[in-house]
């Protein structure tokens, strides 16, 4: 019997460029880890990172940067370059801390707390629609509106512009990880995101002479206390903050829908008790699911990662779902396990400096959604039908999921 030859390191590399892991990206992890957590191509300085000790310590290390958001002449002239640039993501050290810590206050547990009444009277409102309406898209019909009403309430935005923002978060999606983006859709995101440019300034203008309550007047008002966060810093951070909400919470729900349908003895299971369930049934689904697919580092000096020596300036692509389903970490990676005891050590939401801001928000959406689903809708349906995820590297999302709540 003959064995297949173990590939190189660049072949699976060259496969993975190529999007070879978005048909089944769990068992393309498991092969590319099975060759090594940390895939080394020296002659392109690139290596892809699937094991959860080694992104851990990536994520965590202080000779690891996060990537800028960078490009020729063209591209920073460019109204993209414009809106991306100055997002925390892209930043590190003092410029990160600063752009940060004025968001951060957005999201006390205080704040948090005060938002929970309003999510559950949300998502029964949406529950009520749905089942009215019969057969649904629960992307369209729940996964979509629930996060991006909340988030758009927080930042104090008004909510007869929810469409817009739905589009311009779409064309984020395809700056941060589009799969064969066309040119015709290029130009539409840059016309979006010259849209969102002047939509943000003329509200920043409005709302520093004339504050209302929400997380962008607060912005705004820190920009003018000698000048904190310039007129490109807030407009980008707002950018990032709404779409953060949009996508990833969106993706969590769809995704959780469906992870439900098909292991109906866990769906029960949570069902039995939503309440005292649901916090570690949504750290499971985190694990499982992985929203955020991956992100990509910079090594800035000579640095060993799980016994592979890597030179500075090694672009790493640190692949946080490969963490989510290592073996060596989470027994039996591969199977929904709602009660599983170490689900909380998942990386969905990253770890070290750029640890997900949203994350406790991002909990509260996904428990609150999951309790009110199975407390009223525990027997909803899912029809048989093809799946289709948005053609993205970064966030992984059902584009459609029919179902019916009953
Ligand atoms: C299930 C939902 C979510 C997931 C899986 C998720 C995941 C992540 C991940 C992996 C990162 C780190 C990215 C990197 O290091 O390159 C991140 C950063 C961030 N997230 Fe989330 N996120 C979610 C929801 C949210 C929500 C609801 C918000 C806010 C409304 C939010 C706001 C942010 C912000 C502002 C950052 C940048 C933090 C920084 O650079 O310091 N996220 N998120």
């Amino acid at each position: 019997m003959t064995t297949a030859p173990t590939p190189t390191p660049a072949a699976v590399l060259d496969a993975y460029w190529n999007g070879a892991h978005l048909a089944d990206p769990p068992a393309f992890l498991h092969r590319a880890r099975g060759v090594s957590p940390v895939l080394h191509d020296s002659s392109r300085g690139v290596a892809l990172l699937t094991g959860h000790p080694e992104v851990s310590a990536a994520l965590r290390s202080p000779h690891v940067r996060t990537t800028r958001y960078e490009g020729g002449e063209a591209v920073r002239a460019s109204a993209s370059y414009a809106v991306m640039s100055p997002m925390m993501l892209f930043h590190d050290g003092p410029s990160h801390t600063r752009l940060r810590s004025l968001a951060v206050r957005a999201f006390t547990p205080r704040v948090l707390e005060e938002s929970r009444e309003f999510i559950t009277s949300l998502t029964d409102e949406l529950l009520d629609d749905a089942a009215r309406r019969g057969e649904v898209d629960g992307v369209a019909a729940l996964a979509t509106p629930l996060p991006v009403t909340v988030i758009v309430r927080m930042l104090g935005l008004s909510g007869t512009d929810a469409d817009r923002f739905r589009m311009w978060s779409e064309s984020i999606a395809d700056l941060l990880g589009g799969v064969n983006v066309t040119p015709e859709r290029w130009a539409q995101v840059e016309a979006d995101a010259r849209a969102m440019r002047a939509y943000f300034r003329t509200l920043a203008d409005d709302l520093r002479a004339n504050p209302q309550p929400g997380l962008l007047s607060a912005l705004a008002a820190a920009e003018d206390e000698g000048g904190r966060l310039s007129g490109e810093e807030l407009l980008a951070n707002a950018v990032l903050l709404l779409v953060a909400g949009h996508e990833t919470t969106s993706n969590l729900i769809s995704g959780s829908l469906h992870a439900l349908h098909e292991h109906p003895e866990q769906r029960a299971w949570l069902a039995e008790d939503p309440e005292a369930r649901v916090g570690n049934a949504v750290e499971e689904l985190l694990r499982f699911l992985s929203p955020v697919q991956g992100t990509g580092r910079v090594v800035t000096v000579p640095l060993t990662l799980g016994g592979v020596e890597l030179p500075a300036g090694t672009f790493l692509s640190v692949s946080l779902a490969g963490a989510n389903r290592d073996p060596r970490l989470f027994e039996d990676p591969d199977t929904l396990n709602l009660a599983r005891e170490n689900a909380r050590l998942h990386l969905a939401f990253a770890a070290g400096a750029h640890y997900c801001l949203g994350a406790s928000l991002a909990r509260l959406e996904g428990s609150v959604f999951l309790t009110r689903l199975l407390t009223r809708f525990s027997a909803y349906r899912v029809p048989e039908q093809p799946l289709a995820y948005r053609p993205n590297f970064t966030l992984r999302g059902l584009r459609e999921l029919r179902l019916h709540l009953r």
